[in-house]
């Protein structure tokens, strides 16, 4: 090959302080692992000698512990966008330490293009393969690589043996033109492929290569338990008797799920339904419940942007790759999240709140309005564009110290006007047709959990009843003072 081979510490002598820098993947799959920590390791060193070094991180949403644990702990991000799941950066953020920007995941490829976040100096993308003419054959994402590869001055690649040739085959890259060239994208069903299998950059701009032989540092979920069983029941359910009431086509409709545990285990109850014929996914992430389901002819088809897999998963998965080769696309976000295309396939979307308040609002990322989680992912390119949106959350957090259904969202990432229905494992409120103190009723009856219920009565009681939202301006956040204060939302009376 004619490229140079790299160690990860020449690698990472080629990015100097203030840098921006693009990374492959799209949650910790298909991420760079090796470079970030020697940059680590220069950052420290940098600042022990009271030199400043910092740079700007942008991927396609979160990474893992190897990029935003080991940057963050060595004080060496001046600004990150989008998506985290990383303790130590969230603490960070939270801190004040970070400069984070908590953006739609289909728009970060497309914001760096317009010119928004700075120029991108260096794009470090995990392959499997590259060739001398420039194609890079990606590993377990999309993420926004084609879109950093192009407007980068430099290109180092980890060409990381973990993955074999496998995932050659499964990719569909393409990139969007920005406005006013932009066209229709050409995904009619799931499993339509509109680009290439590797993404194409100019082979002059590949300063070197890195081999690695290292796996993905996927989260390992928690087991399902009653209450996200019961949950994942209470979905299926609703969307059984949507198939057969007709409002959902009896060849059903592509299911979008979000990340994380509940996610996990509802796809789970989406699977064993016997009254949900076998379905396809448009979605960003597949997680381990997906692979399952597709060995049992549960899930026909995948469209994803990342398999963020155990490794387990997804060394059982390579085992069998000639069986998942066909059932399964990796897209760009652009592609995987666009809206667009969600609103074109009826997609059902699927995710997870932290709290949702008596109308219907949504808070996906702030907790207590306040202290970043996550971030909104791709919740909102799905949830405002979807057929049917769901959201889904146990009704207490923290030991019942913490109701999930509130008076007014502390933060506000999905507004009522995009949320169709809300599902806790006290029930389901199907918030569709419905005015604002229907909907009230309909979610204090049915997903709060019993111990806040009267609470939330009681909150409706002194609203002012004569407007369409009805609200007490005064008590809207006593719940949450009262957590602030006694460490318990359980108030047990609004004049307090
Ligand atoms: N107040 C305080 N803490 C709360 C809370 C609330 N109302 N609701 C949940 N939490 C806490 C839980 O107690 C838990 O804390 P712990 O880690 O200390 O145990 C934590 O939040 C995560 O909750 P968990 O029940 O384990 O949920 P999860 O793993 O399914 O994640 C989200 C839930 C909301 C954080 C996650 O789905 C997310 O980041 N969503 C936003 C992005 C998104 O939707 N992307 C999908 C698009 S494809």
């Amino acid at each position: 090959m004619k490229y140079k081979y790299l160690s990860a510490v020449e690698a990472a002598s080629y990015i100097e302080n203030d840098m921006n820098v693009g990374f492959s993947g799209f949650t910790p799959a298909g991420c760079p692992k090796a470079i970030a920590p020697e940059l680590a390791k220069m950052a420290i060193e940098e600042h022990k000698a009271g030199r400043p070094f910092k740079i700007g991180v942008f991927t396609g949403a979160s990474t893992g512990d190897s990029i935003d644990g080991v940057l963050t702990r060595a004080d060496a991000i001046k600004f990150r966008a989008p998506y985290i799941t990383n303790n130590d950066f969230r603490k960070a953020v939270n801190e004040g330490k970070i400069a984070y920007e908590d953006i739609h995941l289909s728009e970060m490829a497309q914001e760096i293009r317009y010119g928004v976040m700075g120029n991108i100096d260096v794009a470090i993308v995990e392959a499997c393969r590259v060739t001398d003419d420039g194609k890079i054959y990606l590993t377990a994402a999309g993420g926004i690589v084609p879109t950093i590869c192009r407007l980068s001055k430099m290109i180092i690649i980890e060409l990381n043996a973990y993955h074999g040739e496998n995932l050659i085959g499964m990719h569909d890259n393409y990139e969007l033109l920005d406005p006013p060239h932009r066209r229709e994208i050409p995904v009619y069903a799931p499993s339509d492929r509109i680009g290439e299998l590797f993404v194409t950059v100019d082979p002059k701009k590949i300063v070197g290569i890195v081999e690695t032989n290292l796996p993905d540092e996927a989260r390992v979920f928690t087991q399902p338990d009653p209450v996200t069983d019961r949950i994942g029941q209470y979905v299926s359910d609703f969307l059984a008797d949507e198939l057969k009431k007709g409002t959902v086509p009896s060849s059903f409709l592509p299911i979008q799920s979000g990340v994380g545990n509940i996610a996990n285990a509802l796809l789970g109850a989406l699977g064993r339904n016997p009254n949900i014929p076998p379905f396809r996914m448009y979605t960003e992430v597949l997680q381990d419940t997906v692979m399952n389901l597709m060995r049992e002819g549960r899930i026909i088809f995948g469209s994803t942007c990342s398999l963020t897999l155990t490794n387990n998963c997804l060394q059982e998965m390579y085992k069998d790759i000639d069986f998942f080769r066909d059932k399964i696309i990796i897209r760009q976000s652009e592609i995987s999240n666009n809206p667009g295309i969600v609103r074109r396939l009826g997609v059902i979307t699927i995710n997870t709140a932290i709290e949702v308040d008596i109308y219907g609002n949504v808070n996906s990322t702030h907790i207590s309005g306040t202290k970043m989680m996550n971030g909104i992912g791709g919740s909102g390119d799905f949830t405002r564009n979807a057929y049917i949106s769901i959201f889904t959350c146990p009704s207490v957090a923290k030991d019942g110290k913490i109701s999930s259904i509130v008076p007014m969202v502390t933060h506000h990432d999905h507004s009522e006007h995009s949320v169709d229905i809300v599902v806790t494992e006290q029930g389901v409120a199907d918030l569709r047709g419905k005015s604002p103190k229907q909907r009230a009723e309909l979610i204090i009856n049915n997903c709060a959990h019993p111990s806040y219920k009267e609470l939330l009565r009681d909150y409706q009681k002194i609203s002012n009843q004569q407007c369409h939202i009805p609200h007490c301006l005064e008590k809207t956040f006593a719940m949450h003072t009262a957590f602030a204060r006694q460490g318990d939302m359980h108030l047990t009376d609004f004049s307090l």
